[in-house]
């Protein structure tokens, strides 16, 4: 049995015991005899590849999936979830990444959803009572949200302190958080921090799964490290540092993260003039090469995505002109734009991605064939065939390609999103976020395939939220505040603070 660092030094009291938890999928062992040991009133992180069994080991927590074998102790009781109700009760909540709230009800109705104050009369439930629990626990957390409001209207920040609250309104001990920053704004995220290190100072454990290392290194008081279903390493934070957590994740020294730029920029094979697109996108225009890699950056809402769809003829009401390889051109369908040569990989997967209950090569040969209208005559081997090779070339970890898509870790599904837009014949790629929820190894060969597709002459857009991936990896990067286009910066001359400045803040004249 591995014995974590913190039982060696017998600092605090252990809130959390996982021992010896194993769980196979069909061929995969998502899990072999892992221990986890949380202590109480401590943030501890949870980290690993994609694929590694975070999720699962976390689901076997909350109650969702049942181990095939292994123990959970809760403050010293042993405890046998089946179900997650009964999890709930022995006061472990998981938040995940999509908000799981009743949108047309409000934060107080959800909070106390299946747990509501009784008014007076039986039956009755008593909504005032509801409202004032919300506001209290709110207020005593420091929290700032509107009992009353009703979910829909919230944005997903919001939506998920909504989700804490419930937490806390059905007295979790464990709140387990699966990469909960990877659709917030940066306010939202700061707020988040703020959060977690409330519930830490009330004696609260969190679980805290990022795949993004330096939210680690600000938050984490302990950190367990899992490869492959196993735990490699766990150590409290101080003594870590984010080179030796990859190190850690990856079995590997990691060098060279952004691959190097040796690409001549060739002719100007995207024009963008003067873009208008809904009430926000105002006047957007710019121009990508042959080769170029061209960023975009700006805060959650600039309107970046919004840029894209009117591109690729999502948005059908967008006004402006598109030239591609100096031919005006005219899209208003995505088919159209597909047929045009453009690619557009969207950020949300789950929404507009990936049918999930069908097999993987199904969803990698999508593109190319139905969306354009085309019948589909491949033959399924040669679609397991195409689709094969595309998983070994960006490392999906699958059982098969004939998995189905839901079988498969958040950021592995990500990369079918990927593999699935390799296929087109495209001048123009479009990356929205690509890199979200993907872990270092896999950042890296994304990194890889931009420059690669670029050296082949196409012209790339990547649109990213992670400055740091935007300055290792384009030519250019643009940035965008709220639908106008603020900046055109060429990458080796300029540097975070000069996009942050340009992305944040608003000028007098504005
Ligand atoms: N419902 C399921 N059916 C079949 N296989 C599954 C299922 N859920 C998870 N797996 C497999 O178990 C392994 C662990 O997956 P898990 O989702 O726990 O990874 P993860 O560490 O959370 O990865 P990510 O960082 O990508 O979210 C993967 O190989 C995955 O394909
Ligand atoms: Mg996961």
């Amino acid at each position: 049995m591995i014995e974590t660092a913190q039982e060696k030094e017998g600092e605090g009291r252990i809130g959390l015991r996982m021992e010896g938890i194993s769980k196979r999928f069909g061929p995969v062992q998502a899990l072999q005899d892992v221990n986890l040991t949380v202590h109480e009133g401590t943030v501890h992180a949870l980290v690993g590849e994609n694929g590694a069994g975070k999720s699962t080991l976390m689901k076997i927590l909350a109650g969702v999936y049942g181990a095939d074998r292994g123990r959970i102790e809760i403050d010293g009781k042993v405890r046998s979830f089946t179900g997650p109700e009964k999890a709930i009760e022995a006061g472990v909540s998981m938040i995940y990444q999509d908000p799981d709230l009743a949108e047309h009800l409000t934060v107080a109705e959800n909070v106390f959803l299946g747990n509501e104050p009784r008014g007076a009369l039986p039956f009755m439930i008593d909504n005032n009572v509801m409202v004032n629990n919300t506001a209290e626990l709110a207020e005593n957390f420091h929290f700032d949200i509107e009992p009353g409001a009703v979910v829909a209207e919230l944005s997903t920040g919001d939506c998920q302190v909504a989700e804490i609250l419930k937490a806390l309104a059905r007295k979790a001990s464990i709140i387990v958080m699966d990469e909960p920053t990877s659709s917030l704004s940066e306010s939202e995220v700061e707020r988040l921090f703020e959060i977690v290190r409330r519930l830490r100072s009330n004696g609260i454990s969190v679980i805290y799964i990022s795949h993004r290392l330096e939210e680690i290194v600000g938050l984490a008081d302990e950190v367990t490290v899992l490869r492959d279903g196993q735990v490699v390493h766990s150590e409290p934070m101080s003594k870590l540092d984010i080179a030796t957590i990859v190190r850690h994740m990856v079995g590997r020294e990691l060098t060279e993260f952004f691959p190097a730029r040796d690409v001549r920029i060739g002719e100007t094979r995207v024009k963008i003039e003067g873009l208008n697109s809904g009430a926000k996108i105002r006047d957007v225009s710019f121009e990508v090469g042959a080769g170029e890699i061209v960023g975009m950056a700006g805060l959650v809402g600039a309107g970046r995505t919004e840029v894209a769809r009117a591109i690729f003829g999502i948005d059908k009401k967008a006004t402006g002109k598109v030239s591609l390889d100096g031919k005006a051109v005219t899209i208003k369908s995505p088919g159209e734009g597909i047929a045009n040569g453009i690619a557009f990989l969207t950020e949300d997967r789950k929404r507009t991605g990936l049918c999930l209950n069908l097999a993987c090569s199904w969803n990698i040969t999508l593109a190319g064939l139905d969306l354009i209208g085309m019948s589909r005559t491949i033959s399924p081997a040669k679609e397991n065939g195409i689709a094969e090779k595309l998983g070994r070339q960006l490392a999906i970890k699958w059982a098969g390609a004939d998995a189905p898509a839901e079988s498969l870790s958040g950021g592995n599904q990500q990369k079918l999103v990927i593999a699935r837009w390799l296929l087109t014949e495209s001048r123009f790629m479009i990356f929205d976020e690509p890199t979200r929820g993907i872990d270092v190894g896999a950042k890296k060969e994304v990194y890889g395939l931009l420059n690669k597709l670029a050296k082949e002459g196409k012209a790339i857009l990547f649109i990213s939220s992670e400055l740091g991936e935007l300055l290792g990896v384009t030519d250019r990067i643009l940035v965008m505040r709220r639908g106008k286009l603020v900046g055109n910066l060429k990458t080796s001359e300029t540097s975070q603070e000069e996009i942050m400045h340009l992305a944040a803040v608003e000028e007098a004249n504005e």
